[in-house]
């Protein structure tokens, strides 16, 4: 279990509790939580699930995988934190992560 913190692009905050195992998009599915859309259900085929991790978390988030890279470049405003949410497996280390939404998801 992680307690997982989604920051919409308007500054609104959303805290959940996440199991583990879950990917953080499921997290935000499962908890409601707006500004993850999700369309492909988690195949890494849509990029709506686009999220900039917070900083000091990208260490214990992992490395994107290729599939991940190629499918950023159809989402606007990539940056180095960028990330596909439903390519980040919760695990209880990453209880207190801090996750962001970009503008185009708001
Ligand atoms: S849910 Fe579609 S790429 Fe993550």
């Amino acid at each position: 279990m992680a307690k997982i913190t989604y920051i919409e692009h308007s500054g609104a905050e959303h805290v959940v509790d996440v199991e583990t195992g879950l990917t953080v998009m499921e997290g935000a599915i499962r908890n409601l939580v707006p500004g993850i859309d999700a369309d492909c259900g988690g195949a890494c085929a849509c990029a709506t699930c686009h999220v900039y991790v917070d900083p000091a978390w990208m260490p214990l988030t992992g490395q994107r995988e290729s599939m991940e890279e190629s499918m950023l470049d159809f989402a606007g405003d990539v940056r180095d934190n960028s990330r596909l949410s439903c390519q980040i497996k919760v695990h209880d280390a990453l209880d207190g992560l801090i996750v962001r939404m970009p503008e185009q998801q708001g």
